[in-house]
């Protein structure tokens, strides 16, 4: 309860925080993106056909195709689940958590348009493209393809936004005046992407999450992602020592971006038997107390940076194998969080017990690597 009055605060400092930031130069991608997102966004296709009237994936994914496929095994699809319901009630949370996670107004409880069976997909297509009854979309491929969209949706209107990351931004980042702590914002993705080589080179959040435009959102929940991301050697420095080196590369911020992922560098020395002999391990993390009160401290890393670790033993005979490892734990915050959180009707606590389970299932192990003593 402390717990989500407490989290209740921080989103809502940083949804006013968001308000309150609209530019006095107004840029037009700013400009579109804040009126985009402006909380609760009606989708209201009262004048539309069927499919595309139904307002649900389904309805969309009639004609396209992959979009649907894809946008399915993405986190977006799964962003209400477990973890959220158990957080707000039957009244409705105002937009705190929603404004991100189900964006709609027909999304939202206790409001007049409310719509259940809209609310269970989370961050959908309509959450995207669809504002008051208008489709949005990026510049299209093709020049027919707004008389192809006429008789459905239509037609459809385009935005550069689309294709910018001011676009992500709208969730993935909180505005200057946004909770911080250490005096850093919770959330500073795009400030991050804008200091990296991938954001000085122009390339957007979508370059590596929407490639070819497809709807994959692929993140630190996915082990190939995660993989493709990091370089590492394993070295022997000498009869009784050993070096683990893990680089950063393919990434567009800091590794990971947000609090709640932790990545676990390990180095082992085995015995004849596969026993281990000595090991070490580092985190890689922004580790923050579970009630977000203070940062213990940020260890991750910003693209091109390695993390290193060392590892030493006395009787050279002992060891006959070192390996390297990285454990990633793309809930580790969460983990401890629910571990913490009382929920106050019956209905909440079976859904934090399903969100803990399903955290505690994500970890998974990369870039393993075997050296002979
Ligand atoms: C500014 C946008 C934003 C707001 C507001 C927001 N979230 Fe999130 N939330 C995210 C993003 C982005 C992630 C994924 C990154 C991560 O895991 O931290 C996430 C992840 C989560 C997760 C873990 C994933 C899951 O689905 O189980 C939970 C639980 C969660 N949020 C609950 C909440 C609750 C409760 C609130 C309101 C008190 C809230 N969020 C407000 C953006 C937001
Ligand atoms: C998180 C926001 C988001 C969600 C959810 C979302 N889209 Fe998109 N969609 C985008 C963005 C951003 C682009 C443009 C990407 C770019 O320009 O690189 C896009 C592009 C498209 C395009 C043009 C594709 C092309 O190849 O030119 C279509 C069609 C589309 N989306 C349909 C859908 C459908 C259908 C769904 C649901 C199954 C959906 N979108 C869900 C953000 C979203
Ligand atoms: C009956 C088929 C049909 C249905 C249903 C449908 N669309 Fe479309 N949509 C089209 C066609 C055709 C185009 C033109 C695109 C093309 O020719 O490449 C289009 C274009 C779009 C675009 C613009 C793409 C761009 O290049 O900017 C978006 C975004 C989009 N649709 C999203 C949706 C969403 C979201 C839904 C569900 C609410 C939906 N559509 C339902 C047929 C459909
Ligand atoms: C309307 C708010 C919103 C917008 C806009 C949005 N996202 Fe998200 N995104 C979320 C939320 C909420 C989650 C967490 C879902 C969950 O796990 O509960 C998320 C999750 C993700 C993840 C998965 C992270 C992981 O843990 O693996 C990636 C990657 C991502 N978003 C990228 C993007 C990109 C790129 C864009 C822009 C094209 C974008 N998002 C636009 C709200 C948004
Ligand atoms: C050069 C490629 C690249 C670019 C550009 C990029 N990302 Fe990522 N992103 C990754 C990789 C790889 C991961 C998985 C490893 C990780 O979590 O850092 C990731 C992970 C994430 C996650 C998972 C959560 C976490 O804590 O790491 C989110 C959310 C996300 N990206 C959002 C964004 C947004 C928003 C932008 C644009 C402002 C962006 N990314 C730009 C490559 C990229």
């Amino acid at each position: 309860m402390v717990a989500t009055r407490r989290i209740l605060v921080i989103a809502l400092s940083a949804c006013a925080a968001l308000m309150l930031a609209a530019p006095l130069a107004a840029d037009p991608i700013d400009d579109f993106v804040r009126r985009h997102f402006d909380h609760p966004v009606a989708g209201d296709v009262s004048g539309w056909i069927e499919p595309a009237g139904r307002l649900t994936p389904d309805g969309c994914g009639v004609c396209h195709v992959q979009q649907r496929a894809d946008w399915a095994g993405s986190r977006h699809a799964r962003a209400v689940g477990p973890g959220l319901l158990a957080q707000i009630g039957p009244e409705g949370d105002g937009g705190a958590c929603t404004r991100c996670h189900a964006p709609l107004a027909e999304q939202q409880r206790g409001t007049p348009h409310y719509r259940p069976e809209l609310e269970q997909h989370g961050l959908y297509c309509a959450g995207c493209h669809v504002r008051n009854g208008t489709m949005w979309g990026p510049r299209p491929r093709r020049a027919t393809a707004q008389q192809a969209a006429q008789s459905t949706h239509n037609g459809f209107r385009v935005s550069v936004a689309f294709s910018d990351s001011r676009f992500c931004g709208a969730c993935h980042q909180f505005a200057e005046d946004g909770f911080r702590l250490n005096g850093k914002l919770l959330e500073d993705t795009v400030n991050e992407w804008r200091a990296s080589p991938a954001g000085k080179a122009g390339k957007p959040c979508q370059s590596c999450h929407m490639p070819d435009r497809r709807h994959l959102w692929r993140g630190i929940h996915d082990p190939e992602m995660t993989a493709g991301a990091l370089q590492t050697a394993l070295e022997r420095t000498g009869p009784r020592s050993a070096l683990y080196r893990v680089t950063a590369t393919n990434v567009g911020h800091r590794l990971p971006t947000y609090v709640t992922p932790r990545l676990t560098v390990r180095l082992v020395a085995l015995d004849p038997s596969g026993q281990p002999v000595t090991s070490t391990t580092y985190a890689i993390q922004r580790r923050v107390d579970v009630w977000l009160q203070q940062e213990l401290y940020d260890t991750r890393l910003k693209p091109g940076e390695t993390a290193t670790v060392s590892l030493t033993w006395r009787d050279a005979d002992a060891v006959t194998a070192v390996v390297g490892s990285v454990l990633v734990e793309p809930d580790e915050y969460y983990e401890r969080f629910f571990s913490a959180y009382t929920a106050e009707s019956r209905a909440q606590r079976t859904q934090a017990a399903a969100a803990l389970a399903e955290y505690r299932k994500s970890a998974y192990t990369v870039h393993r690597r075997w050296l002979k003593y």
